[in-house]
């Protein structure tokens, strides 16, 4: 089998057992020459210049929003905003058509299991407009009941913000489900796509999303680039989340006349380099293929979910299946502080996260303060693991705490 870490010289040059995958991945030379050839050969500041280099630089930039398009098969470019993160592409929404859109006695709907950043913004846009923030609740093993579904959205639902994938649990949540029933009573939704971009093929199409958010650097990509999907004439109605340089057609002493899709929402310099590096790790997660990426994060999850069972006192949030975490196994070890669990793994050269994940409102609801979490890339091996179970095996005899 190919070692994919000989493509990710962080991992080749390390003895860590890099089991922190969803908080950010590494990045493989394809992605480190992209940025740096960018910068070599085409630095200068896109969609202004009109001498070559620029020229090129803009060209480059384009040439990455269509790979991005062709990622979540999107129709069309111009649906295809770069930001910073996912956390800014759903603050624009929720500032942008949010604050434009929402009234009192209008609902807007989150799962209990949200990130932060698809909590936040939304709580934000509710307490300005008067809207209602409800929320979704999950069974302690991460999944919604349809009938809860169905008495959740209601017409007063005007917009609902769903993450894909939980960045806790690991579970898909039922996106289509929902969509489907927030459109039947006029409602948009918006889907956090950063912990599923990573993990499974997206289509926006084929889900029907209204906006869709992703992290670059989650899926193989630099820091510093996210992405904002909307249907056209979504964002053609919306104003814009930031003014500045380049988002505008025309600018008058009293006002301005804003620029076209997609430049309206990218105001000032943009992130040409990594966005270029983005194209590139899209391009790199092509080759390896999603066929080989699901069956090699398939096995290794059901490699580590057999590992973590078999030790004494550990017990894993969500399901009690493997094939439902997709590379993400949050666990907790009994008498031992999830801060100690890491620190010590962190000794043994094992990275895993520890902590509330930025879910706590999750976390309080499955009546845990935090947990432990291990999360998983296909470039990560049985070795990796076999370092991580032995570490974990291992403390708490560390701690006194016995076998
Ligand atoms: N959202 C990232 C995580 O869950 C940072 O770790």
């Amino acid at each position: 089998m190919r070692n994919y870490k000989e493509d990710f010289p962080l991992l080749m040059n390390t003895d860590l057992a890099y089991l922190d995958n969803a908080a950010t991945a590494q990045r493989p030379q394809a992605v480190l020459d992209a940025v740096q050839d960018f910068y070599l050969k085409s630095n200068a500041n896109p969609l202004r210049g009109l001498y070559d280099l620029a020229v090129d630089a803009t060209d480059r930039y384009e040439a990455a929003r269509e790979r991005v398009r062709r990622f979540i098969n999107a129709e069309k470019t111009e649906e295809i905003i770069f930001t910073r993160n996912t956390t800014e592409s759903i603050n624009l929404v929720a500032y942008s058509w949010g604050l434009t859109n929402l009234k009192p006695g209008d609902e807007i709907l989150i799962t209990i299991a949200e990130h932060h950043s698809n909590m936040l913004p939304w709580q934000m846009a509710a307490r300005q407009t008067g809207a209602t923030l409800k929320y979704l609740d999950c069974d302690p093993d991460g999944s919604y009941p349809l009938e809860h579904i169905a008495e959740a959205i209601t017409p007063q639902t005007k917009f609902a913000a769903i993450g894909h994938v939980s960045n806790v649990l690991g579970c898909v949540n039922p996106v289509e489900e929902i969509i489907a029933r927030v459109h039947a009573n006029g409602g948009l939704v918006l889907v956090d796509a950063a912990q599923s971009t990573p993990h499974l093929p997206v289509d926006v199409q084929a889900l029907d999303a209204d906006f869709l958010a992703f992290s670059g650097h989650k899926v193989y990509g630099p820091m510093g680039i996210g992405v904002l999907y909307g249907k056209e004439h979504l964002l053609n109605e919306m104003p814009p989340f930031l003014s500045g340089g380049e988002m505008i057609s025309y600018v008058r002493r009293d006002g301005a006349v804003y620029a076209e899709l997609p430049h309206k929402f990218e105001a000032g310099t943009v992130n040409a380099a990594d966005a270029v590096g983005l194209s590139a790790a899209l391009d790199y997660i092509e080759e390896i293929g999603w066929d080989a990426i699901l069956k090699r994060e398939e096995e290794l999850t059901k490699y580590a979910f057999d590992c973590m069972t078999a030790v004494t006192g550990v017990h894993i949030l969500g399901s009690a299946d493997y094939r439902q975490h997709h590379g993400i196994l949050s666990f907790t070890l009994d008498q031992v502080h999830p801060h100690d669990i890491a620190a010590i793994l962190a000794d043994d050269h094992v990275a895993v996260r520890a902590g509330h994940h930025c879910a706590q409102p999750l976390l309080t609801h499955l009546g845990v303060r935090s947990s432990a979490r291990v999360s998983l890339a296909f470039y990560n091996t049985e070795e990796d693991i076999d370092r991580f179970s032995d570490s974990l095996k291992s403390i708490r005899r560390k701690m006194g705490l016995g076998e």
